[in-house]
């Protein structure tokens, strides 16, 4: 990795945005690559906005490295105010931003972001948004305790696709 990427990377670290669980989300997308191990759950939630809905803020939480906690910190600003539909439309490239090009080595760390708000925001298009003080998610367990939940069925996990080798 060149030195001004790892440069940003840090400081995308130093104050990363948006970490944590979202109790209200109005939906979950949890993703994993099976070739690095790494893991990411994002939280949406939507609002009301001149007569659009909009993302009003979203969440993560990761098991993943430096890279994918660096994209998903700016990616869960660049999306706020955004429809799902134009959310959607976000390919990779733009969700790592201010990183600027990632490696061919790094580039599914920003998979695993996009892969996350792909799986939250398609599973938000069966539940449309609650009215407020009436989550959809009631509940929604921190990535650690889901991972530590011994129950049936189990934790729902999308797997990415493996990137194709250099
Ligand atoms: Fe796999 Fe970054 S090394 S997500």
């Amino acid at each position: 990795m060149n030195h001004d990427l790892q440069k940003r990377i840090e400081a995308a670290l130093k104050n990363p945005q948006n970490m944590g669980e979202m109790p209200d989300a109005d939906s979950i997308g949890t993703v994993g690559n099976a070739d690095c191990g790494e893991m990411l759950r994002l939280w949406v939630k939507f609002k009301e906005d001149r007569g659009r809905q909009v993302i009003d803020k979203a969440t993560f939480q990761s098991f993943g490295c430096e890279t994918a906690i660096a994209v998903a910190s700016l990616a869960t600003e660049l999306i706020r105010g955004k429809t799902r539909e134009e959310a959607l439309a976000l390919q990779s490239e733009e969700l790592s931003g201010e990183l600027g090009p990632l490696p061919p080595m790094k580039i599914h760390c920003a998979q695993l972001v996009e892969g996350a708000l792909r799986a939250a925001l398609e599973s938000s298009a069966d539940c449309p948004p609650s009215p407020p003080d009436e989550p959809v998610h009631p509940k929604a367990a921190s990535l650690a305790d889901k991972l530590s939940e011994s129950r049936k069925g189990g934790l729902r996990i999308n797997f990415l696709d493996p990137a194709p080798r250099p």
